[in-house]
């Protein structure tokens, strides 16, 4: 018997950088789940960049949206959802994860992020001065809300997206076993 997700759907949580979007395609791959990026799914809604949205309705309205959004995608199942960075900070959204996922927090420290995010023009966030900084403080006020609603964490700061993936493959599967054997 396949080893089956407990949960309607499994679900990516972490930083900017972290490899939600890029891990989760080739996880989505190897169980057979339907891919959904919501930063993806905004944009083509919305017809402008998340940089747009931000500057022309703030991020409030990028807010509102990705909570729309992640509402529409949690009733459904047989996905793996990439979440944005921010998708936690929002109790209704946190819970609504935990509720209808298996979450993986995938972790990253900030000398990673500035490495991986150098060459980024595409995070509204990132346009920050000074982004050590701000990766920093971002990370005290999310990671205790990442780590609030993980099912499994995963710290990528020294995996390929390839390792990563391997990792959690067997670690999903080994917990999935254990969740679905009869006491
Ligand atoms: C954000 C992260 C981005 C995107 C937006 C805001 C954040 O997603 O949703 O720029 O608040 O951390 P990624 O985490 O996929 O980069």
């Amino acid at each position: 018997m396949a080893v089956m997700n407990p949960a309607a759907n499994l679900v990516m949580v972490g930083p900017m950088g972290a490899g939600k979007s890029c891990i989760g395609r080739r996880l989505a791959e190897r169980f057979d789940l339907r891919f959904v990026d919501v930063d993806q799914v905004i944009v083509a809604q919305a017809g402008v960049s998340i940089s747009d949205i931000f500057q022309n309705a703030g991020e409030a309205a990028f807010r509102a949206q990705e909570r729309e959004v992640l509402v529409g995608l949690m009733a459904g199942s047989g996905q793996l959802i990439s979440t944005g960075g921010g998708a936690v900070l929002d109790p209704d959204n946190r819970r609504l994860l935990a509720e209808r996922g298996f979450v993986v927090y995938l972790a990253v420290g900030v000398q990673a992020q500035l490495r991986r995010l150098a060459r980024d023009r595409q995070r509204p966030l990132l346009l920050h001065p000074d982004r050590e900084r701000l990766l920093h403080e971002l990370a005290v006020a999310r990671a205790p809300l990442y780590r609030q609603i993980a099912d499994l964490t995963l710290n990528t700061d020294h995996l390929s997206p390839a390792e990563a993936t391997a990792q959690l493959v067997l670690q999903l599967a080994a917990q999935w076993q254990i969740l679905s054997t009869p006491a």
